[in-house]
C-alpha cells in the first residue's frame, strides 16, 4: 500500500518480502527474496520482476535465510534512499559469506544510475539490473550463475511490460497498483528519474483495463493507476482508430464495476485537465483524490525546478478542482531549500500550503543529485541546518493543516472500503474515504468484512485519522 500517512519523507519506503505460498505447499525449485524500497512503481515494478522469477521457476520467500536469490529494488530520489540501501547490501553481503552459491542482484533506479561500479567498485552484488531489462533476469541469472557479472541497465523506448501479469505480493486482496505509463520526461531539475527510468512511454489502454478488471474478478475493490505524470498518458490504438488520453483511460477503468474504485497518481500540476476533473465528478467510484505535488511557492524558484508553472498558475488549478469536484482531498509533495532559496520564498511556500489547505503532504529537504540538471547548473547553497528548519516548519504547519481538515470532516458522512482490522484495535475496522482518509470505527454491531463497503458517520478524529461510527442500513 501506499503510506499516506503524513511524515518526513527523507527516508526511502521500506519493503518486505513476501510468500505467495506456505513453504510446504511452494512448488518452486528455488527461492527469492525480494526488498522494494521508494515509489509505488518501484512496488509495482517488484511484482513484474517476480512474475517473470516464477517463470524461472523461482517461488517468493519472506525468510532471507532461504532465499537463493536476493533482490533489492531500489530508490536513488534522495542521497539517504541510496544510504538505506547500501547499507542493507553490506548486510546481504554477511549472508553471502555464509551462503555459498546465493546470489545478489540490484534492481531499479540505483542499479540504472551506478550501472556497473556496483560490481567493479564495490563488489557487493552479482546482478545489476535496470528498469527497462528485467525481461532479461532469466538470461543473467544463468550469467551470474555461471560466475559472470550480469548487467543490463539499457533503457528502452517502449518497454511497458504491458503483456506481464504482475504477481501481486504482500497484497491485502483489496487494493492493487497498477502501473498505466513509464519514465518521465518532464525534466524536473532537482530530479534523477527521468535519467533512471528514461522516456516517457504510456502503455496498451486494452491491457489495462483487462488487468484491471482481471483484479476486480478474483476480488480486488481497488487499483491505483501508476506513473510519474498519469496526465500525460496518451495511447493511440491503431486497429481501432482510437486515442485513449488519461481522461478516457479513468473512464474505461471506472466502467469496469460501479464497486471498484479508481485512483491514480502522481499528477503533474501543469498537465491534469478539466476534462480529468470532470471524468472524476462524472464516476462516483473515480475517488475524489487528487495528489498534486507543489514542490514550492514561490514563482522564481519553481522556474528554477523547472516545474513550468507559476505560483498563481498552481493557485487557479487548486481553484479549479474545487469549483469541479467540491470536497475533493488533495495532497502534495514540498521541498524544502532548493538552491538560492530565500526566507521570504520560504513562507511563500508556507502560504501555498494554507491556500491549498493540503489534507497531507509528504516532505523533503532538497538532496542534490549528481547529473540532475540542478546539480549541474546551481549551487546545492542553502545549508543543512536552514533546510531542516524550514522542513520542521512546514511539516508542523501540514500537522496544523491535517488537523483542520480533520475537523471539517466531523459529523459528515463517508462511503468506507474497509481493508482490514485497525493495527491499534483488534476491535475496531480500518478502511479509507473516497479523499484517501483513514477511517476506523468499531466492529461491534456489524458483520462487515474486508473488502467492504461500509457508510460512516465522522465522530472525531486525531491528526492522522478520522474515528466513525457505522450507519450503513442492515
Ligand atoms: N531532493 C529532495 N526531494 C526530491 N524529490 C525528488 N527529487 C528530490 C531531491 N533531489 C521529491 C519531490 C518529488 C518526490 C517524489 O520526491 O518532491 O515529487
Ligand atoms: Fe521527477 Fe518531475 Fe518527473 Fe516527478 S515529474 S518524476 S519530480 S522529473
Amino acid at each position: 500500500m501506499l503510506d499516506l500517512s503524513p511524515k518526513i519523507h527523507d527516508e526511502a519506503r521500506q519493503g518486505e518480502a513476501y510468500a505467495p505460498f506456505a513453504k510446504d505447499e511452494n512448488p518452486y525449485r528455488k527461492h527469492f527474496y525480494i526488498e522494494s524500497y521508494g515509489c509505488a512503481m518501484n512496488f509495482a515494478d517488484s511484482e513484474i520482476v517476480a512474475s517473470i522469477l516464477n517463470d524461472k521457476g523461482f517461488g517468493a520467500t519472506r525468510n532471507v535465510e532461504e532465499a537463493d536469490l536476493i533482490f533489492i529494488n531500489t530508490c536513488s530520489i534522495r542521497e539517504k534512499a541510496e544510504q538505506t540501501v547500501r547499507k542493507r547490501l553490506t548486510e546481504f553481503k554477511k549472508l553471502k559469506r555464509a551462503r555459498r552459491g546465493m546470489l545478489v542482484g540490484v534492481l531499479g533506479c540505483m542499479a540504472e544510475r551506478l550501472k556497473a561500479k556496483f560490481l567493479e567498485e564495490e563488489k557487493l552484488v552479482d546482478l545489476v539490473v535496470g528498469p527497462d531489462a528485467y525481461r532479461t533476469l532469466p538470461n543473467l541469472i544463468e550469467e551470474a550463475e555461471g560466475g559472470q557479472k550480469a548487467v543490463n541497465v539499457l533503457l528502452s523506448r517502449d518497454e511497458t511490460y504491458a503483456d506481464i501479469a504482475p504477481v501481486r505480493l504482500n497484497s491485502n486482496g483489496i487494493s492493487a497498483f497498477v502501473s498505466i505509463m513509464r519514465g518521465c520526461n518532464n525534466m524536473c531539475s532537482f530530479c534523477v528519474v527521468p535519467f533512471t527510468r528514461g522516456r516517457e512511454r504510456s502503455r496498451d489502454a486494452e491491457s489495462i483495463v483487462a488487468e484491471c478488471a482481471g483484479l476486480y474478478n478474483e476480488g480486488y475493490k481497488e487499483v491505483t493507476l501508476l506513473g510519474q505524470n498519469v496526465d500525460s498518458y496518451y495511447h493511440i490504438n491503431e486497429e481501432k482508430d482510437e486515442t485513449v488520453t488519461f481522461a478516457s483511460l479513468l473512464e474505461k477503468v471506472a466502467l469496469i464495476s460501479p464497486d471498484l474504485r479508481v485512483r491514480f497518481s502522481t499528477s503533474h500540476p501543469k498537465d491534469i485537465t478539466d476534462d480529468v476533473l470532470h471524468a472524476m465528478a462524472k464516476y462516483e467510484n473515480i475517488c475524489k483524490y487528487i495528489h498534486l505535488p507543489v514542490q514550492s511557492g514561490n514563482s522564481r524558484i519553481l522556474q528554477l525546478m523547472n516545474r513550468t508553472y507559476t505560483r498563481e498558475w498552481y493557485m487557479a488549478k487548486v481553484d479549479r478542482i474545487r469549483e469541479i469536484l467540491p470536497g475533493c482531498g488533495i495532497s502534495s509533495d514540498i521541498i524544502t531549500g532548493f538552491c538560492t532559496e530565500t526566507e521570504e520564498d520560504h513562507q511563500e511556500t508556507m502560504s501555498i500550503m494554507e491556500y491549498s489547505r493540503y489534507d497531507m503532504s509528504y516532505m523533503f529537504f532538497y538532496s542534490e543529485r549528481p547529473g540532475t540538471l540542478a546539480a549541474r547548473r546551481y549551487q546545492d547553497d542553502v545549508p543543512e541546518a536552514v533546510k531542516k528548519q524550514r522542513l520542521v516548519q512546514i511539516v508542523a504547519l501540514q500537522g496544523k493543516l491535517s488537523r483542520e481538515s480533520n475537523e471539517r470532516d466531523l459529523g459528515k458522512i463517508f462511503q468506507v472500503l474497509i481493508e482490514g482490522e485497525s493495527k491499534k484495535s483488534e476491535s475496531d475496522w480500518m478502511g479509507r474515504s473516497s479523499q484517501n482518509k483513514v477511517i476506523v470505527f468499531p466492529k461491534a454491531g456489524n458483520a462487515f468484512k474486508p473488502g467492504d463497503y461500509a457508510t460512516v458517520e465522522v465522530v472525531d478524529f486525531t491528526q492522522a485519522t478520522l474515528i466513525g461510527r457505522n450507519v450503513s442500513q442492515p
